[in-house]
């Protein structure tokens, strides 16, 4: 195992933040600010861009994703002390001017630099309010030292192009934009002029002090030769009051002049603002060029999450556990259900919504914020086919919508079933079944209909065994190597059961008898089939029957013999409930089990042997190739759970926990954040970077680690008829308190692990 190096940081729990206590971590460890409309990423060293509503053709701000990553430009605050001739950010970076203490704060829709130098402090504090399209930066500053101290700040965001895609290949020339400093409002306008009409909006830049010099152009700012590191304008030339009505490339630069005795502090904000015309952008920044109303909007955004958290708070006795489930995961499940898969340091914004990893996402949020929930559910109803068929990814926010049926997956439809029973059981109202959702192609159903349609979509296009077909994959991306359409898929058949039995009890809630039959039948048939040859490979599932006669996932294959999905979903949906699923899931422990939790599949594909092996895709040991897959070990530990095996759900998901493997494998080597989830885990194929973090944030595993923490470990589901306590904890625990909120109450929940006594108050 790698040594322990430097944590860069530690959460303080009773802030709910996380701190940064060092800038060089090994990448950027992000957070995202935003309330769904506008909507920012920022990292430990300010790094980062804001758009609005979605960064493919919204996108406000610029960060550098190519040739390489290289966290910049973002949010800054330069901070330029005339006695000491000092030029340094709070935030390190990117004049990396050494600092005398750094601390970064990620919050809860916040992140907090406070730095000092020199004897002065400087804090900004970075925020978007609940409900305006204002990014909010709140400067404070303190003398320290013994002398009174002249300075100059200066805030930088650099503009890009709207269209970002655009900005790829017109990157000098901007005819299509200009920028403008406006005394009276005292603000930086952008003013975009392609396609005007219906959707770029009125953008400013602003601060609650009139600016003492600004620039609107990166190049007057940086200066001939100097950079971002180095800029002229704060080395000595000056602010110029530069204007670039007609292209270039414009930036947010307003500079305040401070004379501060010692001791004495002062505080002022900057801000980015939208609004769909430049009179409403007027009054959003008139309303904000108060103090109070900054702090009014920090107290409702904290009111916002505070509501969000309060709904699950639980005691179990171990820190990692606590903070995840109170705190990290409700955090990461939101804005996993806001990003999709479309921007992080990891995705560069040009992805639309994707159709199955929203619906997942939005499973856990059902119970965290049903409202918002149900907003994107409605939104990829609407890019449901009238055939019932889903699709890979969607625009919603395009003028037109668009469809992205490339590449084509089959499992799209089988998730709403999921999500929307979660929904129901949180709630307990049936209503949203009713609610008509147009489809991307015309006509209209109900969400119910929207829902039956997808499962009958997935039934009717099924192989020779009986099982759904792949298309080009299911779930799982990496099946695509095998090039085989008519492959079946078992965790698909697996997940159509499952569904089946779900709507089976919604259809008979809603008095559709019909519906309720075909569900039994449909999962009554697939469960035979799923448990006649050739499926059963003897000790597990197989994972994919080729149109060849070949079987993926079984004993006889020199690679790929295990996979892990059909051993979870056989278990999650009954098929294996005869015992087969217990078996299934030993031999998944016992051949897929590392110290970091469970492979994917194995041996990994290596090479490409001979035509008849499947291509590689990832590098052994990555990805959907024999990583450590992390959003499918979420079904590992509830199928443990369904098992009764708590001391092997807890071994999984303490494995899971980024803090607890950060701290295992190394800060360093981890590499990503501690206080987030990632898509997967470098397997032990790679010797020397297994244990390494894969993508971070934007990972289904995030939603799915939170239902089965809260509604599998701790056992505290929601039913349509209330809650129900069924909890699998491990053996060492002693017990466990909880508060639960559910329709307007709330609920002290004490598990008594000994016992297994139960008390709900
Ligand atoms: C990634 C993709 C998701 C896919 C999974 C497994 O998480 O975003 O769509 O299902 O990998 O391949």
């Amino acid at each position: 195992m790698t040594t322990l190096k430097t944590s860069y940081g530690h959460f303080d729990d009773p802030s709910r933040e996380y701190v940064i206590t060092d800038p060089l971590t090994p990448s950027p460890w992000i957070n995202y600010l935003g309330n769904t409309r506008l909507t920012a990423f920022v990292s430990q060293q300010a790094g980062g861009l804001v758009f609005y509503k979605e960064p493919h053709a919204r996108r406000i701000s610029r960060y550098h994703y190519m040739p390489a990553a290289q966290d910049q430009p973002g949010f800054y605050l330069y901070v330029k002390d005339h006695a000491t001739g000092a030029l340094w950010n709070p935030h390190f970076g990117p004049t990396s001017t050494p600092l005398d203490s750094y601390e970064c704060r990620h919050g809860l829709g916040y992140t907090m630099f406070v730095s000092s130098r020199d004897g002065l402090e400087v804090s900004l504090r970075l925020f978007v309010p609940p409900d305006d399209e204002v990014m909010l930066w709140d400067v404070s500053v303190t003398n320290r030292a013994k002398e009174s101290k002249k300075l100059t700040l200066s805030s930088y965001l650099e503009f890009g192009l709207l269209e970002s895609a655009r900005e790829s290949f017109w990157c000098y020339l901007k005819n299509q934009i200009g920028f403008t400093y406006d005394a009276r409002e005292n603000w930086i306008k952008y003013d975009y002029h392609v396609f005007q009409a219906p959707y770029a909006p009125a953008m400013f830049f602003s601060c609650t002090r009139q600016a003492d010099g600004f620039e609107t152009s990166r190049a007057a700012f940086c200066g001939r030769g100097g950079s971002l590191e180095r800029p002229k304008a704060l080395l000595g030339d000056g602010f110029s009051g530069s204007q670039i009505p007609a292209g270039g490339h414009g930036c947010g630069v307003m500079g305040v002049d401070l004379e501060l005795a010692p001791g004495a502090t002062e505080r002022f904000a900057y801000m980015l603002g939208v609004a769909d015309e430049w009179a409403l952008a007027s009054v959003l920044r008139k309303k904000y060029s108060r103090m109070e109303a900054v702090d009014n909007a920090f107290a409702s955004l904290q009111g916002e999450w505070n509501r969000k958290t309060s709904l699950f708070q639980a005691e179990t006795g171990d820190a990692h556990v606590d903070r995840f489930i109170n705190v990290w995961n409700p955090l990461n499940c939101q804005i996993t259900l806001e990003r999709t898969r479309d921007i992080s340091t990891d995705h560069t914004g040009l992805d639309g919504m994707r159709y199955r990893d929203t619906m997942q996402d939005a499973l856990a949020m059902t119970s965290i914020d049903p409202e918002f929930a149900k907003e994107r559910i409605r939104l990829i109803f609407a890019a449901q086919g009238k055939d019932g068929s889903g699709c890979f990814s969607f625009y919603p926010y395009a003028p037109k919508q668009r469809i992205n049926e490339e590449p084509r997956r089959s499992d799209n439809t089988v998730w709403p079933t999921m999500t929307v029973t979660n929904l129901i059981n949180e709630t307990g109202d049936l209503s949203f079944l009713g609610e008509v959702i147009p489809f991307r192609d015309g006509g209209e159903a109900s969400v119910y209909d929207h829902i039956l349609l997808g499962l009958q979509y997935i039934h009717a296009r099924r192989g020779p065994h009986g099982l759904p077909l792949l298309a080009h994959a299911d779930w799982n991306d990496g099946l695509a190597v095998f090039h085989d359409e008519n492959a079946e898929s078992v965790m698909l058949g697996m997940q159509l059961v499952h569904a089946a039995n779900l709507l089976r009890d919604v259809a008979i809630r809603l008095g559709r008898r019909e519906d309720a039959d075909w569900c039994d039948a449909v999962s009554a048939e697939l469960t035979e089939k799923l448990n006649a040859e050739p499926v059963w490979d003897g000790e597990w599932y197989c994972r994919l029957l080729l149109s060849n006669g070949m079987k993926i996932g079984s004993k006889s294959r020199p690679q790929g013999k295990i996979y892990l999905e059909p051993q979870v979903w056989s278990v999650i949906s009954g098929v294996g409930s005869d015992g087969r699923g217990g078996m299934a899931m030993d031999a998944a422990n016992r051949l897929l089990n590392t110290r970091r939790g469970l492979m994917i599949h194995t041996p990994p594909y290596t090479g490409i042997p001979n035509p008849e092996d499947p291509l590689t895709s990832n590098v052994p040991g990555t990805g959907e190739n024999g990583s450590i897959f992390c959003h499918a070990m979420t079904w590992a530990i509830i199928a443990e759970c369904m098992l009764g095996n708590g001391d092997r759900a807890f071994e999984y998901y303490r494995k899971l926990l980024p803090s607890i493997a950060a701290e295992e494998e190394g800060f360093e080597h981890w590499g990503r954040e501690p206080y987030v989830f990632t898509s997967s885990v470098i397997g032990p194929a790679q010797e020397g970077d297994f244990g390494k973090a894969g993508i971070s944030w934007l990972t289904g595993t995030a939603s799915w680690a939170y239902i089965a923490a809260t509604q599998h470990l701790l056992g505290i589901q929601p039913t349509f008829e209330g809650l129900e306590v069924k909890p699998c904890l491990p053996s060492h625990w002693t017990g466990v308190k909880v508060s639960r909120r559910l329709r307007g109450k709330t609920y002290r929940i004490e598990i008594n692990n000994a016992t297994g006594e139960v008390s709900i108050d």
